[in-house]
């Protein structure tokens, strides 16, 4: 049997999930020792390109902890937290990587034995799943850099902190959208974003063509011309050379290649 151990990061909200894991202890009830503990004021400091920095960096899994909804100290924090790990869930698919390594969970200051429970089957999940493979495949750290640069994006820091805005309020206009809409819109936007981002990290050091971009990323040869038109537009790529008849590009970064 494999010894494997996972190495977890929690995130627990001050408020209620700090209290609850803090109660198993007291409470005595058992859970394994694989976790390390980050207390947060609200489950919404925590960022998507926190998680995905920790998978990058090698954690096997991260878990993140908040408050029940309607409990949140700050209202809705607990409602944005959903919708921010549901883009980092997105992007970790986009990635390879097994979405399984990230869990969201509410726990209360009450429910030590839930968060004991919590731990112990998170830990036997990953001992299934197996270790991070990070360490052993640097094409899945370039892919999780590019998650970790689309989940800082503007356009996607809006969509998942607008979202109650945009589907109850409405806009400046009075007109507001259908739920199903936004996560349309927001599937998309992540999906460009990724492929921007990963176009950006694969041409960083090298120049590649958009047929060579295109495998790279699985996607056909016309949708990765898109998205090389569009970072061309946005002065983020330039031609670097040309091969025969083949242009090349490289990403321009700030201060010059
Ligand atoms: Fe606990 Fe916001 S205060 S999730």
């Amino acid at each position: 049997m494999s010894d494997f151990e996972p190495k977890v990061i929690v995130f627990l909200c001050n408020w209620c999930s700090y209290a609850g894991a803090d109660l198993a202890g007291v409470s005595r009830y058992q859970y394994p020792t694989n976790i390390r503990t980050v207390r947060v004021m609200c489950s919404t400091r925590v960022s998507p390109h926190i998680v995905l920095e920790l998978l990058k960096d090698g954690a096997d899994g991260v878990i993140v902890t908040g408050c029940h909804p309607g409990d949140c100290h700050y209202i809705n924090g607990n409602y944005y937290t959903e919708k921010r790990m549901d883009l980092a869930q997105r992007l970790l698919k986009m990635t390879g990587m097994e979405p399984e390594r990230l869990k969201l969970d509410w726990v209360s200051a009450s429910e030590g034995e839930k968060f004991s429970h919590l731990i112990q089957e998170f830990v036997t999940k990953l001992k299934e799943i197996g270790p991070n493979p990070v360490s052993k495949d640097k094409k899945l750290v370039t892919r999780l850099e590019a998650a970790v640069d689309a989940s800082k994006y503007f356009r996607l820091k809006v969509l998942t902190g607008k979202d109650i805005n945009l589907t109850s309020k409405g806009n400046v206009y009075g007109e507001t959208l259908k739920l199903e809409s936004l996560d349309e819109i927001m599937a998309k936007a992540t999906e460009d974003e990724y492929r921007n981002s990963l176009i950006l990290q694969l041409t960083n050091h090298k120049a590649y063509s958009v047929k060579e971009l295109a495998t790279e990323i699985g996607e056909p040869t016309d949708k990765t011309l898109e998205h090389v038109v569009s970072l061309r537009a946005k002065n983020m790529l330039a031609l670097d050379h040309i091969e025969g008849t083949t242009p090349k590009y490289k990403a321009i970064t700030i201060g010059g290649a």
